[in-house]
């Protein structure tokens, strides 16, 4: 479903990510982990469009990702959530998931404004389909409630309401366990699995929690200075010498 080939990019002179390569097979958990500054999120923005790479190829479903603006590859189906949890903290939890939304309806601002009836009944349904995906997250409660004064908990499950609400086919999770506690990361990765199994996504997630990470993810990527070194089933990568003496070597971890 994903292809990545040779990506290199670098920032003033510093190597993010030197020819990484991986592929990502239709309704796969895909884990992408690493040492802080490894280049994890740094795929991210590249796939997603938002960084260009000095070289390269990025395919999804076939169709080349690096020709198109961000815009463009969230309406083909990939949605991603980002590290720093990154809400409407002035809207409501449901205003957050009609945004998400905006991607998928048909009605362009024009029509918007003209507020004809079938952009009326169009905007009827994205609000049900809303109500429906917080319900479903746990967050029909808080769906009036300013994002901004929920706990981060219910934040992060809000950017991932926002990010399913475009009905994306393909999901980039950046640290959706960062901030959590051991039961909401228990939530969470039942949410994960439930997405793929009765949903079809497929996912590529970036996590520092390794329980996480070998307990939800079908292969896993080890980055290390923007290079791939290791890449298999998860019980391999937790075995695997290059990977210890990876993350033994960083300060961070
Ligand atoms: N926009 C940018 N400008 C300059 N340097 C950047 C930029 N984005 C990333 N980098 C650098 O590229 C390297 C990889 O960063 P990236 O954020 O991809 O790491 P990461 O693996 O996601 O780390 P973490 O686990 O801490 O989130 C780092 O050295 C980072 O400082
Ligand atoms: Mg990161």
């Amino acid at each position: 479903m994903l292809s990545v080939e040779d990506l290199s990019i670098s920032f003033g002179g510093l190597a993010a990510l030197s020819g990484l390569g991986f592929e990502v097979a239709e309704r796969e958990i895909f884990a992408l982990i690493g040492p802080n500054g490894a280049g994890k999120s740094t795929v991210f923005n590249v796939v997603t469009g938002l960084y260009r790479p000095s070289s390269g190829r990025v395919r999804f479903l076939g169709e080349d990702l690096l020709a198109l603006a961000p815009h463009e590859i969230a309406r083909r189906g990939v949605a991603r959530t980002f590290q720093n949890t990154e809400v409407f903290r002035t809207l409501t939890a449901l205003d957050n998931v009609l945004i998400g939304r905006h991607t998928h309806l048909r009605s362009g601002a024009l029509r918007g404004a003209l507020a004809v009836a079938s952009v009326r009944r169009e905007e009827a349904a994205a609000r049900g389909t809303a109500r429906a995906l917080l319900e479903r997250l746990g967050l029909g409660e808080v769906a009036g409630v300013e994002a901004g004064s929920l706990p981060l908990g219910f934040q992060k499950r809000l950017e991932l309401a926002r990010a399913l609400a475009s009905e994306p086919r393909l999901l980039l999770l950046d640290e959706p366990a960062g901030g959590l506690n051991p039961t909401e990361t228990q939530a969470l990765m039942e949410v994960i699995v439930r997405l793929r199994d009765e949903h079809g996504l497929t996912i590529l997630v970036v996590e520092h929690d390794m329980e996480l990470v070998m307990g939800i993810s079908d292969r896993v990527a080890v980055l290390n200075y923007g290079r791939k070194i290791a890449e298999g089933k998860p019980d391999r990568i937790a075995a695997d010498p290059a990977v210890i003496e990876a993350y033994l070597g960083s300060e961070d971890d």
